[in-house]
């Protein structure tokens, strides 16, 4: 079994200006694939809400749909350090109801951190949940489970005063306690700028090569969501049609009565039929088989 990756280990790829690899995954084969290939970190993202579970954006997946997938993919990664992601609702009602929900990542999902999404207004938050032991990766940029509030979709911070926020909350983030900060559709140099004041590392997604890790979702990388491709995902496969054509190939010959064959089908001896025949012949009707 490889050794699990840890948190000290990604703040020295930062000091050592080494990358540090994040995919997101959701479930028990997915978190395998990625865990073999060697990536750092596994978030098991909101982002299931659309990828895994067909809704039109992140607010309505669940705290017990997130746990589900988070087990799924503890059960599949060894090596990987993996980040549960907080739904939206489940740290913005209470401090004490949001150190519940982020410790039942760890205590339920065997997650080894977990993720949430904004600056200054989540501080307190993040700060309680530091301090009750659970790591915290921040989320700034475009903020999907907000993202009605910002216009939409839109890349970030590209005004000054917007920049400025930007650096602000992270410094706010670092100082509270996050370990990471996840940097969404943020001009390049700007996120490399903000990369360059704090002392964590931080992951960057439609940020530029400046930040100190990148992360992409599973199905992005795999060219399995076919819905919309934002300009900062690269496919590095195409499997929707190769996985559409296994299918019809299969559909075709089940038709075609050329799958099962023999060789994946189970038989059984002349001496065996015989006395199967001897006992239940009539009701089976094997006679001749
Ligand atoms: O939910 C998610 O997959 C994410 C990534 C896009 C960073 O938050």
């Amino acid at each position: 079994m490889s050794k699990k990756v840890s948190i000290l280990e990604l703040q020295q790829k930062k000091v050592e200006q080494k990358p540090i690899t994040m995919l997101t995954a959701y479930d028990y084969p997915g978190a395998k694939f990625v865990d073999e290939a060697g990536i750092d970190m596994i978030l098991v993202g909101d982002s299931l809400a659309m990828t895994v579970l067909g809704h039109p954006n992140t607010v309505s997946v669940t705290m017990d749909e997130m746990l589900h997938h988070c087990k799924a993919v503890a059960r599949g990664a060894e090596r990987a350090f993996l980040v549960g992601d907080m739904p939206f609702m489940s740290y913005q009602v209470s401090v004490s109801e949001s150190i519940l929900n982020a410790g039942r990542f760890l205590k339920e999902g065997g997650m080894d951190a977990i993720k949430l999404e904004g600056g200054r207004e989540v501080v307190e938050t993040v700060r309680a949940i530091v301090n009750a032991g659970i790591p915290v990766v921040g989320h700034l940029g475009l903020t999907p489970q907000t993202a009605t509030k910002l216009g939409g979709f839109k890349v970030q911070a590209k005004t000054a005063e917007a920049a400025k926020r930007l650096i602000d909350d992270a410094l706010a983030l670092q100082d509270a306690g996050c370990f990471a900060i996840v940097l969404e559709a943020i001009p390049a140099p700007i996120a490399t700028a903000v990369s360059k004041k704090l002392a964590i590392p931080t992951i960057g997604i439609g940020a530029g090569v400046g930040c100190d890790g990148q992360v992409l979702v599973f199905h992005d990388v795999l060219g399995m969501f076919d819905r919309f491709t934002p300009k900062f995902v690269k496919r590095y496969a195409e499997l929707r049609q190769p996985i559409i054509e296994a299918f019809q190939a299969y559909r075709d010959e089940v038709e075609a009565r050329t799958f099962p064959t023999d060789a994946h089908s189970f038989s059984i001896s002349e001496e065996e039929l015989r006395q199967l025949n001897g006992h239940v012949s009539k009701e089976l009707n094997l006679v001749g088989e």
